[in-house]
C-alpha cells in the first residue's frame, strides 16, 4: 500500500501522519494488509437496501460476504484493538431487519467480545406512514481480547452538577464526581441540552450539514471522533473498509493518528482525498464535536401550528 505524507502546519504544532485512500474492493485490499497492524476499525457497511452504490441481494448472500470481510479485518485488527460497526436496518417489504442483530452473531463467532451497542439518534429522517419513523441506528463497539485501549478522559462529557460536593461521611465537602467530567457510560450522550436524556445525539448528516457531500449515506466526523479519542493512543492506525469520502480517515488525521480508507467508487476517494487536502490547509468543514444541536425557537414560523383546514388542503393535493 502506497502511504501520503498527511502534514498540518495550521495549528500551533505541526502534525507529521500517514494516510492511504485506497480505491478497490475491500476484501482485495484487506488480503494485501499485514496482520495485526490496525488499531481501530470504524466503519458503516452497506446496508444492502438498493443505494446508488450498492446492488440489493438476499440478506442472506449480502451477510455471506459481509462475513468474508470481517474474517480480514479480524485479522488486521491489533489484538489490543477494537471495531466499531454503524448499523441500521435492512428493509424488504416493509419488514425491518435490524442489521445489528445480525452482526452481532458473526463477531461472536470469531470470538470478539461486545463492549457497548450504541445509539446513535438523530432528529430527522424519513417520516413512515406503516410504521412508526425510524429515529437511530446503532454502533456496535467489539475489542479482540480483554486487553484493549479505552481512554475515558478523552470522552468524558461535563457532569450537570460539577459543584456537588459529599454532604455527609468521610468525604464530606470534597467533590463528588471527577472534576474531568463523567463517564458517558454506555449510552453517550454529547450534547449540553440533552444530557438527561443519554443518548448520542450527534445531527445526521443531511443537506444542511456543513459536512454533505454528494455521497448518500455520509457519517459524520464528529460520531468518529469520539471513537478515535477513546479508542486508540497517537500515531495508531485507523481503518474503514467501506470509506465513502474518508470521513474516518478525517477523524483519524484531525486528532493525530494515521488513517486507511478502502472505498470501491473512484468518485467518493477522489471526494475523499479533496477533504484530506482541504483538512490540511485548515478549510475543511466540519461540525464541532459537541457543538450543541439546534432548536427552533417558539417563536419561530415553523414552531407554530398551521392551520388545520389548510392543512387538509395542502395534503390532498400532494
Ligand atoms: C454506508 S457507505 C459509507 C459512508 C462513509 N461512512 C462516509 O462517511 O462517507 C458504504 C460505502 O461502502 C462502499 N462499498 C460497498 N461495498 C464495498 C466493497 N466491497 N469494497 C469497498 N467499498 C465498498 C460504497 O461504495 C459506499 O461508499
Amino acid at each position: 500500500m502506497q502511504y501520503k505524507t498527511y502534514e498540518n502546519t495550521c495549528d500551533f504544532e505541526s502534525v507529521k501522519l500517514k494516510y492511504a485512500i485506497e480505491n478497490g474492493d475491500a476484501l482485495e485490499v484487506l488480503s494485501g494488509m499485514e496482520s495485526e497492524s490496525i488499531s481501530l476499525i470504524v466503519t458503516s457497511p452497506p446496508y444492502n437496501i438498493g443505494k446508488s452504490y450498492e446492488t440489493k441481494t438476499s440478506i442472506e448472500s449480502y451477510l455471506q460476504a459481509q462475513e468474508n470481510i470481517i474474517g480480514e479485518l479480524i485479522r488486521v485488527l491489533s489484538p489490543h484493538g477494537s471495531i466499531c460497526w454503524e448499523v441500521g436496518n435492512f428493509v424488504d417489504k416493509g419488514e425491518i431487519f435490524p442489521l445489528d442483530i445480525f452482526y452481532y452473531q458473526i463477531f461472536k463467532k470469531h470470538e470478539l467480545q461486545l463492549r457497548n451497542r450504541i445509539v446513535w439518534r438523530f432528529g430527522h429522517g424519513l417520516h413512515a406512514s406503516n410504521r412508526f419513523s425510524g429515529r437511530y441506528e446503532t454502533i456496535l463497539w467489539f475489542t479482540k481480547t480483554k486487553n484493549y485501549t479505552f481512554n475515558l478522559d478523552a470522552v468524558r462529557v461535563p457532569s450537570k452538577y460539577p459543584g456537588k460536593r459529599h454532604f455527609k461521611g468521610p468525604n464530606k465537602g470534597k467533590l463528588s464526581g471527577n472534576p474531568l467530567g463523567k463517564n458517558p457510560s454506555d449510552i453517550w450522550t454529547t450534547i449540553q441540552a440533552d444530557w438527561d436524556s443519554e443518548i448520542w445525539d450527534i445531527p445526521n448528516v443531511k443537506s444542511n450539514h456543513p459536512e454533505k457531500t454528494i455521497h448518500p449515506c455520509q457519517f459524520p466526523v464528529e460520531l468518529v471522533e469520539r471513537c478515535v479519542l477513546a479508542l486508540t493512543n497517537e500515531d495508531d492506525w485507523v481503518l474503514d473498509p467501506f470509506a465513502g469520502v474518508g470521513s474516518t480517515v478525517l477523524a483519524a488525521l484531525k486528532n493525530k493518528r494515521n488513517g486507511i480508507g478502502i472505498e470501491k467508487k473512484a468518485e467518493y476517494c477522489a471526494i475523499a482525498a479533496e477533504r484530506v487536502k482541504a483538512l490540511e490547509n485548515g478549510c475543511l468543514k466540519t461540525r464541532p464535536i459537541g457543538k450543541k444541536i439546534h432548536e427552533p425557537s417558539t417563536k419561530d414560523k415553523v414552531s407554530s401550528i398551521p392551520n388545520l383546514s389548510n392543512y387538509q388542503r395542502e395534503t390532498t393535493r400532494i
